[in-house]
C-alpha cells in the first residue's frame, strides 16, 4: 500500500512532465503547420520514405475496452446527444433519405444511441476521422443500403469542412465525398451483389430480371485496387426470390441457384480476389453482415398483417426478424474465418433488428420517386421496410467504424 505514490506526490512529477509535452506538441504543432505542403518525412531503414501523420489526441474514454464487444448491447434515449446532425444541416442528404422533410410526423427514430454492454463507444469526432483519412481514400461498396451508409458518413463529416474545400460528385458507379484540405475521399461503389451482374448500372439498372455471373468480380474490383478502406456489404438483392439465375464460367449457360448457394460461390469469389488483391499492411477491409428488413409486423407483435409503418419505438426485447437469413450468415462466417487477409465484420444485424421504428416506411421514395398521396394511403404496399430515414440507424454503423478505425489509428 504504502508504495504507492500519494496522488499529491504523483502530480508533482506530472505537472512538469504535462509541460514539457504541451511545449512539445506545441513545436510540433508548429512544425507541422508550417510544413502544409511539403509535410515531414522521415526516413524508413529500408531507404523508403514515410509521411508523419499528424498526432490525434485519443482520451481515455474514446478507448473501447479491449474484448469489449461492441455489437451486443440496447439502444438508449439519448436526445442530447442524437441525432449528430439534422435534416436541415446536412444538404447534400438526398430525399430517399430525409423522412421528416417527407412527411414523417415522429422524429423519435433520431435520438437513440447505441450502448454496448461492456463499454462505450467513443463520440464521434469528425475532425478525428478527417485526419484518420488525410491522404486516403475510405469506399463503401454494396448496394443502396450501403448507399445510405455512404450518405450518413458524408453528413457526420460534412459540416467541420468550409464551403469551397469539399465537394460531391457522381462518377457512376461511384459517388465521391472529397475534403480537399485532406487530400481525403469518401466514396460509394453501387455493386449490389459484390461479384458482376445485370443490375451494375448505377442508375438503371433490373430490378426483376436479375442475372448474376458467380465467378466474375474483375469489372469491378479493377476499381477497388490500392483503397486504403474498403467496406463491403451484399444481401438483399439476393434475397429476392428462393432461386436466382446466375452463369459459372460460360456466359450461355444460365441456371437456377438456390440462393444461399450462389451467396455462397458468389462470396468466395469476393474472398478469392481480397486473398490476392489486398495488402494488409495498408488496406483494411470490412465486411457488413446483413441490414435487417421489417416487413411483417406479426414477427414483434401482435400483428395486423401490416409492416414496419407506423412503428416510432425500437423493440426491447430480445429479438431476430426472419428477414435476416442464418444461413446466409454462417456462410459469410465460414467465408471470413478461411480468408488469409484479415477482414473485420461490422456485425450490425442484431443491434438493427430492433429498429423497426427506423425504416423509410412511407416516407421515402419508390423507384426514385416519393410516393404520392395514394400510394401513402396503402401502405401494406407501399411502404419501404428496407431502408433507412437519415438521420438514423445508418449513422451508429458510421459511428462504430469510426470507433474502430480510431483504435488502430491509436495502435498503428
Ligand atoms: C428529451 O427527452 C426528454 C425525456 O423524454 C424530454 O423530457 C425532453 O423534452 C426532450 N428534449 C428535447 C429537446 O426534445
Ligand atoms: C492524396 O491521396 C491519394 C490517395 O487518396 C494519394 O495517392 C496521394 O499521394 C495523396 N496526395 C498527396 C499530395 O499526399
Ligand atoms: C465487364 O467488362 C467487359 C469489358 O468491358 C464487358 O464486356 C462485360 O459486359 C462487363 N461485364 C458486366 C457484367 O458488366
Ligand atoms: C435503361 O436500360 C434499358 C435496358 O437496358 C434501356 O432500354 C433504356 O433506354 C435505359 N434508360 C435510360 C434512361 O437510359
Ligand atoms: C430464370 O430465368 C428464366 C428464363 O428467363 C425465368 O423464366 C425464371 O423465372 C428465372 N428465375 C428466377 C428465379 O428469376
Ligand atoms: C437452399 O440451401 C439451403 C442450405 O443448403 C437449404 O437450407 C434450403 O432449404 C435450400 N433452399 C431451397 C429453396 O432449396
Ligand atoms: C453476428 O452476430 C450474430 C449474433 O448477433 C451471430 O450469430 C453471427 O454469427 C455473427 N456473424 C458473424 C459473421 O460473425
Amino acid at each position: 500500500m504504502t508504495t504507492l505514490p500519494s496522488p499529491d506526490r504523483h502530480n508533482q512529477y506530472l505537472l512538469p512532465a504535462a509541460l514539457a509535452l504541451l511545449i512539445f506538441i506545441g513545436c510540433l504543432r508548429i512544425v507541422l503547420d508550417n510544413s502544409k505542403n511539403t509535410r515531414l518525412f522521415f526516413r524508413l531503414a529500408g531507404g523508403g520514405y514515410r509521411v508523419l501523420r499528424r498526432p490525434i489526441r485519443v482520451s481515455k474514454d474514446e478507448i473501447i475496452e479491449k474484448g469489449c464487444d461492441i455489437f451486443d448491447g440496447k439502444w438508449v434515449w439519448d436526445n442530447l446527444s442524437h441525432p449528430l446532425y439534422t435534416e436541415k444541416s446536412c444538404p447534400l442528404l438526398v430525399k430517399q433519405v430525409t423522412c421528416l422533410k417527407n412527411g414523417r410526423p415522429d422524429s423519435y427514430y433520431q435520438n437513440w444511441k447505441w450502448q454496448p454492454d461492456g463499454c462505450n463507444l467513443p463520440r464521434f469526432n469528425a475532425l478525428k476521422l478527417l485526419e484518420i483519412l488525410r491522404d486516403k481514400r475510405l469506399m463503401l461498396v454494396g448496394d443502396s443500403v450501403q448507399r445510405g451508409m455512404f450518405d450518413s458518413m458524408v453528413c457526420l463529416v460534412q459540416s467541420v469542412i468550409p464551403e469551397g474545400k469539399k465537394s460531391l460528385k457522381r462518377v457512376p458507379p461511384r459517388k465521391i465525398f472529397r475534403a480537399e484540405e485532406y487530400n481525403a475521399s469518401i466514396e460509394y461503389y453501387w455493386a449490389p451483389f459484390l461479384v458482376e451482374s445485370i443490375s451494375d448500372h448505377a442508375t438503371n439498372h433490373t430490378v426483376l430480371k436479375r442475372l448474376v455471373r458467380l465467378d466474375s468480380i474483375s469489372n469491378h474490383s479493377k476499381q477497388w485496387e490500392g483503397v486504403d478502406f474498403l467496406v463491403f456489404e451484399s444481401y438483399v438483392w439476393w434475397m429476392y426470390k428462393p432461386t436466382i439465375n446466375a452463369t459459372y464460367g460460360n456466359l450461355n449457360n444460365i441456371q437456377e441457384y438456390n440462393v444461399t448457394k450462389a451467396y455462397k460461390i458468389a462470396l468466395e469469389t469476393w474472398a478469392n480476389w481480397i486473398d490476392t488483391s489486398i495488402n494488409s499492411h495498408n488496406q483494411k477491409v470490412f465486411f457488413m453482415t446483413m441490414s435487417p428488413t421489417h416487413l411483417w409486423n406479426w414477427e414483434w407483435k401482435t400483428g395486423d398483417g401490416g409492416n414496419c409503418f407506423g412503428e416510432t419505438q425500437p423493440i426491447q426485447h430480445p429479438y431476430w426478424g426472419t428477414g435476416s437469413n442464418l444461413d446466409v450468415m454462417g456462410i459469410v462466417k465460414d467465408v471470413l474465418e478461411r480468408l488469409r487477409v484479415n477482414v473485420r465484420v461490422l456485425n450490425i444485424t442484431q443491434m438493427s433488428e430492433y429498429r423497426k421504428d427506423g425504416h423509410a416506411s412511407i416516407y421515402g421514395e419508390r423507384k426514385g420517386k416519393l410516393l404520392t398521396k395514394e400510394q401513402r394511403l396503402d401502405p401494406k404496399n407501399y411502404a419501404d421496410c428496407i431502408h433507412w430515414c437519415l438521420p438514423g440507424v445508418p449513422d451508429t454503423w458510421n459511428e462504430i467504424l469510426y470507433g474502430v478505425l480510431l483504435q488502430d489509428y491509436r495502435k498503428f
